[in-house]
C-alpha cells in the first residue's frame, strides 16, 4: 500500500513495490540463491547483487561507498563465512572476525545510507548447547554455547543484538532470521566439509554409480534432527519482509524431526542405490535432539511447504546436473 501523507512515497507492504531495490548479500551461496530465485518469482525486477570478488563485505571503506552510491530500499544479509566443526576449530579466528566484520558494515552502512528495512540470517548454533527442545527464541543467551561452533556463534549472536541495538536507539526497521538445518540447490557437497544431508547424497550417489555393495555411515542413526528445504526458508523470508517488525529474532524451522537414520534411508531411496546401508556404531553420534521452537513464525501465519521427500527429490536433480562428478 502506498502512503503519500508526507508528500513522499512510502510502501508499507515489502510486496507492494516490485521495483524497489532489493540487495541480496551472498546471493550465490544456498540461502542467497533461493532467496534471488523467490524474489525473481514473485516478480521483483530491481536486485542488486554482488559477488565476494566484486565486493569484499570485510571492507568497511568498499561497504560504505557501495551503499552511499547504490542506496538500496532492502537489505537481505545472507552472506558469511560458513562451514562445520572441523573449519570452526581450525579458523576460529576467521569465523568470528570475518562473520563480524561483513555484518557490522553492512548492518550500519544500510542504516546510515537510508535502508528502509534489513533480515540479518543467523542459525540455530546461537542457542545454549543444552538449551530445552524444542529450543524457544527466549533460550538465547540463558547458558554455556557448544564450544565447537562459538566463534560463529558469538558472531551471530552479536548481529542479532546490532539488530537490536539498531531498532532501539533509532527507531530502525532491523529483523533477524533463525533457520534451522537448510539443504537444496547450491548447497554444498563437499566430500570432506559437508553438512549430513549432502554428505550422504554424494556417498550414495557415488556409491551407485561406482556400483558399489554397501555405504557405511558413522554412528547408530538414532540422532533426531530437522531440516528445511532452502526454498521454504526463502518463502519464509520474503513472509517476515513483508509481515514482522519486532524486536526479538526468529526461528524459522520446518517443526518435524527425523532421525539421521530415516533421513538415510530416504536418501537412499531418492538416489537409487540399491545396495546395502551399514550402521559403523563405534564411531560418535553428535547430540541427541535438536529441534528449534517455530511456533513464533507459526503464529504469525507461516507454515512450510516442501516435504523432506519432494526437497530431496529436487536436490538430487540439481545434483546430477550441477555437481563435477
Ligand atoms: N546452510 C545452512 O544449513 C544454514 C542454516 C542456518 C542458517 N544459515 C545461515 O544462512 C547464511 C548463508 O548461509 P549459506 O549456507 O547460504 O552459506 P554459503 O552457501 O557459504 O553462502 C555464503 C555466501 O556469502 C558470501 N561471502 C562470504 N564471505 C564474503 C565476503 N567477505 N564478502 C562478500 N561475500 C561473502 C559467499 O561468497 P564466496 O563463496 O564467493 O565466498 C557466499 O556466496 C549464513 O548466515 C548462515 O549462518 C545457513
Amino acid at each position: 500500500m502506498a502512503d503519500t501523507s508526507n508528500g513522499k512515497t512510502t510502501f508499507s507492504s515489502f510486496r507492494a513495490d516490485k521495483t524497489a531495490k532489493i540487495c541480496v548479500l551472498g546471493h550465490r551461496g544456498l540461502v542467497g540463491s533461493a532467496i534471488v530465485r523467490k524474489l525473481r518469482e514473485i516478480g521483483f525486477t530491481n536486485l542488486l547483487l554482488r559477488t565476494h570478488s566484486e565486493l569484499d563485505l570485510t571492507r568497511q571503506n568498499d561497504v560504505e561507498s557501495f551503499f552511499a552510491f547504490e542506496k538500496p530500499r532492502f537489505v537481505i544479509l545472507a552472506a558469511a563465512k560458513v562451514g562445520g566443526i572441523h573449519a570452526n576449530n581450525t579458523y576460529p579466528a576467521d569465523f568470528i572476525a570475518i562473520n563480524l566484520q561483513i555484518q557490522t558494515n553492512v548492518i550500519d552502512s544500510s542504516y546510515r545510507h537510508g535502508v528502509q528495512k534489513l533480515l540479518f540470517l543467523g542459525s540455530s548454533c546461537i542457542y545454549p548447547k543444552f538449551a530445552p527442545q524444542p529450543i524457544p527464541e527466549h533460550a538465547l543467551l540463558t547458558g554455556p554455547l557448544e564450544p565447537t561452533n562459538e566463534w560463529y556463534a558469538v558472531a551471530k549472536i552479536a548481529g542479532i543484538k546490532m539488530c537490536q541495538a539498531y531498532r532501539i536507539q533509532y527507531g530502525w526497521d532491523a529483523i533477524s532470521a533463525m533457520p534451522t538445518n537448510l539443504y537444496g540447490p547450491n548447497d554444498n557437497f563437499h566430500p570432506e566439509n559437508s553438512h549430513v544431508l549432502p554428505a550422504l547424497m554424494r556417498r550414495f550417489h557415488e556409491a551407485k554409480v561406482n556400483g558399489a555393495k554397501e555405504v557405511v555411515v558413522w554412528g547408530t542413526g538414532s540422532p533426531l534432527r530437522e531440516f528445511l528445504h532452502v526454498d521454504d526458508l526463502a518463502d519464509a523470508v520474503v513472509f517476515l519482509m513483508e509481515s514482522y517488525s519486532g524486536l526479538v529474532h526468529v526461528n524459522v524451522g520446518s517443526g518435524k524431526e527425523v532421525t539421521i537414520k530415516e533421513l538415510a534411508e530416504l536418501v537412499k531411496e531418492v538416489v537409487g542405490f540399491e545396495g546395502q546401508l551399514i550402521w559403523d556404531s563405534s564411531k560418535p553420534d553428535g547430540t541427541p535432539r535438536k529441534l528449534m521452537d517455530s511456533s513464533k513464525l507459526a503464529e504469525l501465519g507461516w507454515t512450510p511447504k516442501v516435504s523432506l521427500k519432494d526437497g530431496l527429490v529436487d536436490t538430487y536433480k540439481w545434483y546430477v546436473e550441477n555437481v563435477k562428478q
